[in-house]
């Protein structure tokens, strides 16, 4: 009877170690069938030789094996879990099920991205195409062909930096006028949104590099009506149809004449009570100059046109009420996650 004993207790450590060291559900299912299977398995095997012992040796035998077989129930019980859990499974100790979920970060466009896609969306509807030039511009497309020789006043205001080979960083989008004029033949209604550069000290209302919207449109027969309607038009579908727009006097070298569009917006209170802004400056607009037509290409005779150019930035700063440009470098998550499921 010692043997039987014996054997067990031997079978026990074994089996013990086997469960230990499974690293797969698989192996854990093969085991269990190897030392508690009921046919073939070595426990019954050791069962069945209780018949060889005294009748009164027999209970402590079969008391042993069961002790040895429940205890190696749960260590593949055990085991198990922890095999499921590694997998990604529930119920690994130290889980917390309640925990709320983490939802996967799925990006968002920039504010600055989100409000040139919705101006992009109302000129669109007036028929205007997409255009675009390059960031790194040559001094004839941003400054000589739009009228403004390099030693113009108007040249100093809009210093960049300029790179090695002759260019400079474009310091507004206005070159890509130049650019659609050259290679393409009227009628011409484009909106070209990019970056430009200017040599400004970083402050609330300032920063070295902002995007621009830049609008051009030319035909036979386009007057200052058209502009005046199509900015009027463009400003009521953006800040809705009580937007007032007023045109103010301005210069540009390329624009003639040029002004400045500001919009009131009228809008109602929480209690119905009509209010308005004040007058916002949103943009630089004017008739394009026939000096700049007939520099690219385009017979001021024939075709007239108008051109304007606004902030993207600033027209986020006043519908969101962002106080500071710089908040849209400062890469704060904060900050640009409020508009990623606009
Ligand atoms: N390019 C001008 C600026 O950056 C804006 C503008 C564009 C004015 C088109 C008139 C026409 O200030």
């Amino acid at each position: 009877m010692s043997s039987l004993l014996d054997d067990l207790s031997a079978l026990e450590a074994e089996a013990l170690e086997a469960v230990d060291s499974a690293d797969t559900l698989d192996n854990l299912e093969s085991i269990r069938v190897q030392y508690l299977g009921r046919k073939d398995g070595r426990i019954s095997a050791i069962l069945r030789r209780v018949g060889e012992l005294e009748p009164e040796e027999r209970p402590q035998v079969g008391a042993e094996a069961n002790r040895v077989k429940g205890r190696l129930q749960e260590a593949l019980e055990s085991q198990t879990a922890a095999l499921t859990a590694e997998k990604g499974g529930q119920g690994s100790p130290g889980e917390d099920l309640t925990l709320p979920g983490r939802a996967p970060w799925a990006g968002g466009r920039h504010p600055v991205t989100l409000v040139i896609d919705e101006l992009w969306e109302i000129f669109r509807g007036l028929g205007f195409t997409r255009a675009r030039g390059p960031e790194a511009e040559t001094e004839w497309h941003n400054f000589v062909a739009l009228n403004t020789p390099l030693d113009h006043p108007a040249a100093d205001e809009q210093d960049t930096l300029y790179l090695k080979g002759g260019h400079l960083l474009r310091s507004h989008t206005s070159p890509v006028q130049v650019r659609v004029m050259q290679s393409h033949r009227p009628p011409i209604r484009v909106l070209a949104p990019g970056m430009v550069y200017r040599r400004d000290t970083y402050d609330a209302t300032h920063a070295p590099a902002f995007a621009q919207l830049e609008g051009l449109v030319v035909d036979e027969g386009i007057t200052f009506v058209d502009l005046k309607a199509t900015l009027a038009e463009f400003a009521r579908r953006y800040w809705g149809p009580e937007t007032r727009v007023r045109f103010r006097p301005s210069f540009f070298p390329f624009t003639e004449p040029s002004a400045e569009v500001d919009v009131k917006r009228v809008y109602r209170d929480a209690e119905g009570r009509e209010q308005e802004t004040d007058w916002l400056e949103i943009m630089g607009a004017g008739m394009v100059d026939p000096a700049v037509l007939d520099q690219c290409g385009i017979d001021s005779e024939r075709y007239t046109g108008f051109a304007f150019g606004m902030g993207p930035g600033r027209i986020g700063m006043l519908k969101y009420g962002i106080p500071d440009i710089r908040a849209y470098f400062d890469n704060d998550m904060r900050f640009l996650r409020q508009f990623a499921h606009r």
